[in-house]
C-alpha cells in the first residue's frame, strides 16, 4: 500500500474558493500539453470519453513512456502535482526512483575514493528503482475514475503497433547509440541493424506492451512483484547490477505537501523534496522581490536574476536531499527574512563569485519530460517525468521492454564533485539504501487574480530557472506563448558561470554582464521544452503553449 499522508487544502486556497463561488468551469473538455503530439491527444481523447484531468494524466505518461523513450518511462520516476477542483486539495506524488536496498555511499568511487567516469549514468548500476509505475496505478485508483485497463490502452496500443522516428528521436540515438550497442535488448528495441533508424522508420516494443498490460490487470504488482519483477532483477543483475527482488516489493509512491509561496500576489504551488525544484524557485522569487525589476535597464534585470540564481542554487546544494532521509530547513529556505538577507550582498554593479560565498550558515541541508492538464471541473495536474539522461542507463532488462533510468547520478557520487549536469551536492544529497535522489523537477501551479497557470519543463539543473522565467513573463502580463518561448540564461552556482541559448543575452549586454564580473558560457543550442497552460477563470477559456524548442502539442478542446 502507498504511504499516505493526510493532507488538508490549505487556509488561503479555502478562501479563495469562497470568495470566488461561481467563476466559470472551464469550457469545453480540457487542455492537454505535452512533449509529443501522440501524447497529447491521447490525453484529450480521455478527457472526452469521460475522464478527468487524473485519468488523462495516466494515459499521458504511458504514451510518453512509449513514444520518447529517450525522456521518461516506466523504467523512470517523476512527480505529478495535483490539484482537485471539488475541495481545492493539492499534493505532489513522489514517484521518484529509490537508490537499491544494496546501494552504498561509495558505490561509484575506485580504490582511490575517485568517481569512476561512466558508471552512474551507463548501465544498470547507474539504474535507480523506478517510481513510475507505482505513480500511475496510485494516480488512477486514488483520483482517476476510469479503469487503468481503458487509461493504459493507447500505450499498449502504440506499444504493439508501433510509432514513427522522428528528427528528435534520431538526434538522441545518435547521442547514445555507443551505450545502447552496448545491449542486444536495448538495441533490438531502439534502433534498426544496430543504426540509428531512418526518418520514419516504425518502433514497437511488444514486451513494453505486455509488461504494460500486466499493469492494467493487475495494478502495481503488475511490476514491482511476479514475473516482471523477476525478470527485472535477473536482467539487471546478470548485467552487473544490484537491484533485488525486495527493492521492487518494498517501493511506495509518498504523498507530499507541495512547497508554497507568493511573488507580486501570485500564488506558487510547486514540487517538495526530493526535488529541489519549488524550494529554490521560491527562493529566487522571494529574493527577487526584494527588487523592483521593472526600474532596472534590461542587463541589470538579468544581473540581479543571476545573483538570486547563484544564491538559490548554493543553497540547494548546501542543504537539499531525500525528505525521508536528511532534516532540511525547508521553512527557512522559503521564508521571505531569509531570502531578503541572502539579497543583501547583492551589488547593483558587480558579481558575487560563488567561490567567495561562504557556505551555508543555517543550523539545521532533452531528456526528462513534462506534461500539463486542465479538465473541465478544474482539476489540473502538473507533472514532470525522467528516466534521466537520454535514453536514461540505455540498459532494457531482457523480457521487460523497459528501459531503465541512469537517475543514480543525481546523487553526488562524491560530495562536492560534479554530476552529468554540473550540479555539486553535499552530504544530504550522498547515496544511501532506499534514498531519493535529489532532483530538480518542477512541476508547477501559478494562481494570478486571472487565472491558473499548470507548466513545467525538462532541462536538468536548468529545469528551475526557466520556471523562473516563465514565472516572470507571467508577472510580466504575458501569455502562455512568451513563456515557452522567451530566450533562456541560467546560473547555478557552481560552476559560476552564466550559461546562455543563442540570442538570449545581447552583445552589448554580453559586455556589460562582463564587466561586472560575470563569466559567460554561450551555449550552441538552446535548450527546455516546457509545455504550459492558462485557465482565465474570468471568462472560463483554456489556453496553452508547447515549447518551439521541441516537437510537443497543445490541444484544447
Ligand atoms: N534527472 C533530472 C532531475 O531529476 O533533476
Amino acid at each position: 500500500m502507498p504511504a499516505k499522508l493526510q493532507l488538508r487544502a490549505p487556509l488561503w486556497l479555502l478562501l479563495l474558493l469562497l470568495l470566488l463561488p461561481g467563476l466559470p468551469a472551464a469550457q469545453g473538455q480540457g487542455a492537454v500539453a505535452s512533449a509529443h503530439p501522440m501524447a497529447t491527444e491521447a490525453g484529450i481523447a480521455v478527457l472526452a470519453d469521460g475522464g478527468n484531468a487524473f485519468d488523462a494524466a495516466v494515459t499521458v505518461a504511458a504514451v510518453l513512456a512509449v513514444v520518447e523513450p529517450y525522456s521518461s518511462g516506466m523504467g523512470g520516476g517523476g512527480f505529478w502535482l495535483l490539484h482537485r477542483a471539488s475541495d481545492g486539495f493539492e499534493v505532489m506524488l513522489d514517484g521518484r526512483e529509490r537508490a537499491p536496498l544494496a546501494a552504498h555511499r561509495d558505490l561509484y568511487l575506485n580504490d582511490q575514493g575517485e568517481v569512476v567516469p561512466g558508471l552512474s549514468v551507463n548501465g544498470p548500476l547507474s539504474a535507480g528503482i523506478p517510481g513510475q509505475p507505482a505513480a500511475l496505478v496510485h494516480l488512477a485508483a486514488r483520483y482517476g475514475r476510469l479503469p487503468l485497463a481503458q487509461t493504459l490502452a493507447p500505450a499498449i496500443r502504440i506499444a504493439r503497433e508501433g510509432f514513427p522516428v522522428d528528427e528528435h528521436y534520431r538526434r538522441l540515438a545518435d547521442w547514445r547509440l555507443q551505450q545502447l550497442l552496448q545491449w542486444p535488448s536495448s538495441s533490438a528495441q531502439f534502433l534498426v541493424d544496430n543504426q540509428v533508424p531512418p526518418l520514419g522508420a516504425i518502433i514497437r516494443q511488444p514486451q513494453l506492451a505486455d509488461t504494460l498490460s500486466r499493469i492494467a490487470e493487475q495494478g502495481h504488482d503488475g511490476f514491482y512483484r511476479g514475473p516482471v519483477a523477476q525478470r527485472l532483477v535477473e536482467g539487471v543483475k546478470a548485467a552487473g547490477g544490484i537491484w533485488q527482488l525486495k527493492d521492487l516489493a518494498e517501493y511506495q509512491v509518498v504523498e507530499r505537501e507541495p512547497i508554497r509561496g507568493e511573488y507580486h500576489g501570485m500564488k506558487i504551488t510547486s514540487a517538495a523534496p526530493p526535488s529541489s525544484g519549488g524550494i529554490v524557485l521560491v527562493s529566487m522569487l522571494n529574493q527577487l522581490s526584494q527588487f523592483d525589476l521593472s526600474s532596472y535597464s534590461p542587463v541589470i534585470r538579468k544581473h540581479l536574476i543571476v545573483e538570486a540564481m547563484r544564491r538559490a542554487y548554493r543553497d540547494r546544494a548546501d542543504y537539499l536531499g531525500d525528505p525521508d532521509f536528511v532534516s532540511m530547513p525547508v521553512a527557512r529556505l522559503i521564508d521571505p527574512d531569509y531570502a531578503a538577507g541572502l539579497a543583501r550582498d547583492i551589488q547593483l554593479d558587480a558579481a558575487t563569485p560563488s567561490r567567495h560565498r561562504p557556505p551555508g550558515s543555517l543550523t539545521e541541508g532533452h531528456d526528462t519530460t513534462h506534461y500539463s492538464i486542465i479538465d473541465a471541473e478544474g482539476n489540473r495536474v502538473s507533472a514532470t517525468l525522467s528516466v534521466n539522461y537520454p535514453f536514461g542507463s540505455c540498459f532494457v532488462a531482457p523480457g521487460t521492454g523497459v528501459l531503465l533510468n541512469d537517475e543514480m547520478d543525481d546523487f553526488s557520487a562524491r560530495p562536492g564533485v560534479p554530476n552529468v549536469y554540473g550540479l555539486v551536492g553535499g552530504e544530504a544529497n550522498a547515496i544511501a539504501p532506499g534514498k531519493r535522489m535529489l532532483s530538480s523537477m518542477t512541476p508547477t501551479f501559478v494562481e494570478t487574480e486571472q487565472g491558473v497557470a499548470v507548466l513545467g519543463t525538462p532541462g536538468g539543473s536548468r529545469i528551475i530557472s526557466m520556471l523562473l522565467h516563465g514565472i516572470l513573463s507571467l508577472d510580466a502580463g504575458e501569455g502562455p506563448q512568451a513563456w515557452v518561448t522567451r530566450p533562456r540564461y541560467h546560473h547555478q552556482y557552481l560552476p559560476d558561470l552564466i550559461q546562455f541559448e543563442p540570442g538570449a543575452l545581447s552583445v552589448e549586454e554580453q559586455q556589460q554582464l562582463q564587466a561586472m564580473g560575470h563569466q559567460l558560457k554561450p551555449l550552441d543550442s538552446t535548450y527546455g521544452n516546457m509545455q504550459a497552460l492558462f485557465w482565465n477563470r474570468e471568462d472560463g477559456r483554456l489556453s496553452g503553449a508547447s515549447d518551439p524548442r521541441g516537437i510537443g502539442e497543445t490541444l484544447v478542446k
